[in-house]
């Protein structure tokens, strides 16, 4: 492949964050001190965290894109860093922590490979979720680099779409679930060009994704000697991501009669 994939990529990421901060109401989200994001994320997490609560932890938020989430952890008492390797998303995020006044928030602009060199630190928590893994091509090195930007004792969160949703076809109008991209982790990425995001359509830059299948994520995550403790597929998430899906209270979900399909999954490990 002539592209660097990764390269396109950000491109790609860059040019979104102005459709997104519009997409996620960022700006009504940070004038709004008790806005809070992530609940999702903090709800699978507080069975791990001493006393439920994510109050007075060090906490690392990868692929922070524009830092909605991140400040959110921070506006529920932790002390975040948010990371992602666009830089006009990590300018955005640090244009709305300062716009909402959140302190114990910074912003760092790395690979996630980098970020325990970059960062120097270790971290209670480090949480990453909603369109993540898919731009990864090495998941071996991403868990290598969560166990190291751990303590001991630590805990890590993924949550994510489910590897059998990136493997379906997106835009069938006929209700049906048709296995149409690769489930299987492959060296080269899928290329992607229908401008199509879980927030606003976009820019119709071409993007590449790496399907990870989910024996792939575990066994990443176990090699880099972190100890699962949870494990789950859920029947909802966050976006619309196939035609005709129904918005429940807990999300997007396919409506009553379709075929099954699991459309998130989440992990909880522990250094
Ligand atoms: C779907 S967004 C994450 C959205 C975020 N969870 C949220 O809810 O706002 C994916 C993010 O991953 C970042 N990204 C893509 N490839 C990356 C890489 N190789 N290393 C680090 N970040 C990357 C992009 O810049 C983008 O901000």
């Amino acid at each position: 492949m002539s592209t660097d994939p990764v390269a396109a990529n950000i491109h790609a990421w860059d040019g979104r964050v102005a459709d997104h901060l519009v997409a996620y109401g960022a700006e009504a989200f940070a004038d709004d001190p008790t806005a809070l994001r992530a609940e999702t994320e903090v709800q699978l997490l507080a069975p791990h965290l001493p006393g439920g609560s994510l109050e007075g932890l060090d906490v690392v938020h990868l692929q922070c894109h524009i830092g909605v989430d991140t400040i959110s952890l921070a506006r529920r008492g932790a002390r975040a860093v948010g990371t992602d390797l666009s830089g006009e998303a990590v300018a955005a995020a640090r244009a709305l922590a300062a716009r909402a006044g959140t302190s114990d928030v910074t912003f760092v602009r790395c690979r996630n490979e980098d970020a325990p060199d970059v960062l120097g630190r270790e971290f209670d928590v480090v949480l990453t979720s909603v369109g993540v893994l898919a731009w990864l091509s090495d998941l071996d090195s991403w868990a290598r680099a969560v166990a190291r930007l751990l303590r001991p004792g630590g805990v890590f969160l993924v949550y994510d779409a489910h590897p059998m949703l990136y493997a379906l076809e997106y835009e069938r109008d006929d209700g049906q679930l048709v296995l149409g991209k690769p489930y299987f982790a492959r060296e080269t990425p899928v290329e992607i060009s229908d401008g199509l995001t879980y927030a606003a359509p976009a820019r119709a830059d071409v993007t590449y994704e790496w399907p990870h299948h989910l024996a792939e994520v575990l066994t990443a995550v176990l090699q880099a000697g972190l100890r699962i403790e949870a494990f789950g597929e859920h029947r909802t998430m966050p976006w619309a991501a196939l035609p005709g899906m129904d918005r429940t209270e807990r999300g997007f979900a396919l409506p009553p009669g379709s075929p099954e399909c699991p459309l998130m999954f989440s992990l909880v490990a522990r250094r």
